[in-house]
């Protein structure tokens, strides 16, 4: 019997420098994206795809996000008084959405090292990986699908999205093969970043994993790599070429919307889109956008 997958690990103690200066003493993961922060997507995706166990990677700054998922009495008191229960239902929202738990990384020596911090939490049970700025649409449920491969494969998974030949430097690129399904492939190899021209393909990994807790084994002998951080990367290149028990790496081949918050064209990209969408705002906010791009030279 497969094991059911409750817990999600969601690494937020990197440095956010492409953000500076506003990830000075701020977060990333707490922009807001329209008028939630960006970490609150990723937790109520993760809830939606049945994982209530939340482990944050934390690290210096990044109190906001633990204020986030906490009870604010103060608050909830000022807006009872005034019978607001609109307002008093978005404070309380993200306090009861899921039963989340912290630990700090200590030295943020890369995504790797990061996940390595979960292992007393996961223990030896298959888990969900969600990056804290990569924010994937409700509407496309990316996270429930890699959980069936996982189910059904037993394997590790990762999510990859084909990217313009340009952008592979940016990002883990997978080598891979086809499997009998139209969207899932064999991993066959993984490099990280690699320099511009010399990427195997234009499959990149974004930053939903679906891992078996032998990754932790395997993470605690990575050397560190690229920009001598720990790299994720690296761990799972050594699960794809390794032996079949590891049950190898494939990939969910993903074609909805994705949105990269710690990019800044990305993330304004994300504002736009996403405010478009929403029934309260979209209508008048679409409104002003088709005016405003008439101005535009
Ligand atoms: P990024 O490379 O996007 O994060 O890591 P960063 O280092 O904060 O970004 P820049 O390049 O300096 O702007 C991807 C994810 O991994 C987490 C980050 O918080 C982000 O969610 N991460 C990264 C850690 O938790 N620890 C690390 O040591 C590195």
């Amino acid at each position: 019997m497969p094991h059911v997958i409750s817990k999600a690990v969601i690494p937020v103690a990197g440095m956010g420098t492409r953000f500076l200066p506003a990830t000075k003493a701020m977060p990333k993961e707490m922009l807001p994206v329209v008028d939630k922060p960006a970490i609150q997507y990723v937790v109520e995706e993760a809830v939606s795809a049945g994982l209530h166990d939340v482990l944050m990677i934390t690290g210096r700054n990044k109190s906001a996000v633990e204020n986030h998922f906490d009870k604010v009495g103060e608050l909830e008191a000022v807006l009872r008084s005034k019978g607001d229960d609109e307002k008093l239902d978005k404070v309380r929202y993200s306090t009861d959405l899921a039963d989340v738990h912290y630990v700090r990384q200590g030295d943020p020596l890369g995504l790797g090292h990061a996940v390595l911090r979960a292992q007393m939490h996961v223990g030896h049970e298959p888990f969900a990986v969600l990056l804290g700025d990569d924010i994937i649409d409700e509407r496309d449920a990316l996270l429930t699908r890699m959980l069936q491969v996982q189910a059904d494969l037993n394997t590790t998974v990762v999510a990859l999205l084909e990217v313009d030949p340009s952008q592979t430097h940016l990002y883990g690129i997978a080598t891979v093969e086809p499997t009998g399904e139209d969207d899932v492939v064999r991993v066959t190899g993984l490099v990280e970043k690699p320099p511009p021209g010399e990427a195997p393909s234009n499959l990149a990994i974004i930053g939903r994993y679906v891992l078996r807790p032998e990754i932790f084994e395997v993470l605690e002998r990575t050397a560190p790599g690229k920009g001598g951080e720990i790299q994720l990367t690296d761990a799972l290149q050594e699960l794809a070429q390794g032996p079949a028990w590891t049950g190898g790496v494939h990939g969910v081949v993903f074609r909805g919307r994705r949105y990269d918050t710690g990019d800044r064209l990305d993330y304004l990209k994300a504002i736009v889109q996403l405010a478009s969408d929403r029934g309260d705002l979209g209508p008048d906010f679409r409104g002003w956008l088709r005016e405003f791009v008439e101005t535009l030279p």
